[in-house]
């Protein structure tokens, strides 16, 4: 790659400081600097970047512009005749996603002997879990419990996690290792069979079981698998477009749109289970994302229209460390175990300005306040960046560390002629993670009967702040769950009429308010056709 004068000198002050650095631990803010932070430079914090919802369960609340467009958006069965009664798919249990929680669901759902259908907007896998680089959390060594995992993901989240749901997430940490594990996830271990874990921001204790830097990847291989095996129908290329409720307001199926074919078909189910995941794809505030092509938010717009209340759906993370450069991977995700393993972030003069570890809203908005108000930044593509010093890697762990932990970050690099081992790369915050979402119980249950959420698209388990490694986990755990709860309930279950009523009621409180956008929702895919893109 080709770097400008200003890089090339200022990488040379990095490389001047780093053997210095090597011997130094950056203080942990206090607890008030770190709030002054994030109030003036957290993204969440933007005054004008929200607005108030005025119809639908959350109706008051503040969300991003981009999301109370789809959340208010039209519906894309009100403009057409879809005919009910023509049932194309009848099933136990209809999983909507699959990503990593679709496809725990199902596993679990047909393992209760329901029959199970999964739809899903791409192909099975296609999902922020196969694009999970750093690993998963869970508390099953000596010196740590899930009590302490617990208090971790509490602070993380400013203490406001559901504390139900965090301490189901917790106690099932180390069994969902166990189920991952037997299923045939290589996890990296000792030559004795122990499993290798490390720290992730804001972790008292080293839980952060991996898979090299390709954790979800080989996680999502494995499910896959597992979802083939079990005589599941997978349908692919088939987002849900509205839910179908029954006329006693019971969850009843879906509508599906296939993109091949361009028709939309009823699918009757027992229960449903929401698990489309995230929103990056967004791109709140014009950030650039580390997600995945089909990260829309769909299931939060299917979930709202239908009546499911949405917990801090404000609240999004920045990954501290999204690829500022070269263009080609702009926004792309250098994982947390970088700085888990020693790499210290360094502006533009050489100078290390915070702990590499510190919770990643804090890391992201610190990176945010280095680069504006202090003008400290290396000017890259689209602004200021900020020096992850990799290099510091083997020169702390020895050489072959990277090699060995970071394969996957040294290839992305190398393709564009950066060698990582050898030189700092440029970085700042990209768009990662739905921190709030579909409000659940501990049975993964929403406020409608038969109706089931897991994964990216669920809120409360994490407060306002997710730490790493917790979401690989979350998707593990709240899958099963609800995979397993809502083939119980298949069991009883008499699907009534179906109905679209709840859309239309949805459509009349738009109208009385005065919303006429004709923006259809879900979105379905983002718009890349516009300038850079990034307006979604
Ligand atoms: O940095 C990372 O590897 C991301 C992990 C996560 O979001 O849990």
């Amino acid at each position: 790659m080709i770097y400008t004068e200003e890089f090339v000198e200022s990488r040379a002050r990095v490389e001047a400081t780093r053997t210095q650095r090597l011997h130094e631990e950056p203080r942990r803010f206090e607890a008030d600097e770190k709030r002054k932070l994030l109030r003036e430079f957290h993204p969440d914090y933007s005054r004008k970047d929200f607005t108030v919802l005025q119809v639908g369960p959350n109706k008051g609340d503040k969300v991003p512009h981009e999301l109370a467009d789809l959340l208010q958006g039209r519906s894309r069965v009100l403009d057409r005749v879809i005919c009910l009664e023509q049932i194309r798919y009848d099933t136990d249990v209809l999983v909507i996603g699959g990503g990593g929680a679709g496809a725990a669901a199902a596993i679990e759902a047909r393992k209760q002997g329901a029959s199970v259908f999964l739809v899903t907007k791409l192909r099975l896998g296609d999902s922020n879990t196969g694009m999970a680089e750093g690993g998963i959390q869970a508390a099953d060594k000596d010196g740590d419990s899930p009590a302490i995992h617990y208090l971790d993901a509490l602070g993380g989240g400013h203490f406001k996690n559901d504390p139900e749901l965090l301490e189901q997430l917790v106690l099932h940490g180390p069994e969902a290792i166990q189920w991952l594990d037997r299923l045939g996830v290589m996890f990296d271990k000792e030559p004795d069979g122990m499993m290798i874990t490390t720290h992730g921001g804001g972790t008292s204790r080293r839980r952060m079981h991996a898979c090299a830097d390709y954790s979800g990847a080989e996680i999502m291989r494995v499910l896959r698998d597992e979802v083939e095996d079990e005589n599941i129908q997978i349908m692919p290329y088939s987002p849900a477009v509205e839910l179908l409720l029954d006329e006693n307001g019971s969850a009843a199926g879906a509508v599906i749109y296939d993109f091949d074919t361009e028709e939309y078909a009823v699918v009757r189910a027992k229960s449903v289970i929401i698990a489309t995941g995230g929103s990056g794809r967004l791109h709140y505030q014009g950030f650039p994302t580390s997600n995945h092509y089909g990260s829309t938010a769909d299931g939060l717009v299917l979930a709202y229209r239908a009546g499911v209340p949405l917990i801090y759906a404000e609240a999004v993370q920045y990954h501290p460390t999204g690829a500022a450069y070269p263009p080609q991977i702009y926004g792309a995700l250098v994982t947390e175990k970088v700085r888990s393993l020693g790499a210290m972030l360094v502006n533009k003069d050489g100078a290390a300005f915070l702990h590499p570890l510190e919770t990643r809203d804090v890391v992201a908005a610190a990176i945010i306040r280095e680069c504006t108000a202090r003008k400290k930044g290396v000017y890259a593509l689209h602004g200021p960046a900020l020096w992850l010093d990799t290099p510091m890697v083997n020169l702390l762990h020895g050489e072959g560390t990277m090699e060995r932990s970071l394969p996957a970050m040294i290839r992305m690099y190398r393709k564009f002629g950066i060698d990582i081992r050898k030189e700092p790369i440029l970085i700042y915050p990209t768009l990662h993670y739905q921190n709030g979402g579909i409000c659940i119980d501990t049975d993964s249950a929403t406020k409608i009967p038969g109706l089931y959420a897991a994964g990216e698209d669920v809120g409360g388990i994490h407060g306002t702040n997710r730490l790493m490694g917790n979401s690989l986990l979350d998707i593990i755990v709240f899958g099963r769950i609800a995979g397993n709860r809502a083939a119980i309930y298949s069991r009883t279950a008499r699907p009534g009429r179906l109905t679209l009523e709840h859309v239309r009621r949805f459509e009349q409180e738009r109208a009385a308010v005065g919303i006429d956008s004709v923006l259809l929702s879900p979105k379905l895919l983002p718009n890349y056709t516009h300038g850079r893109g990034l307006e979604g």
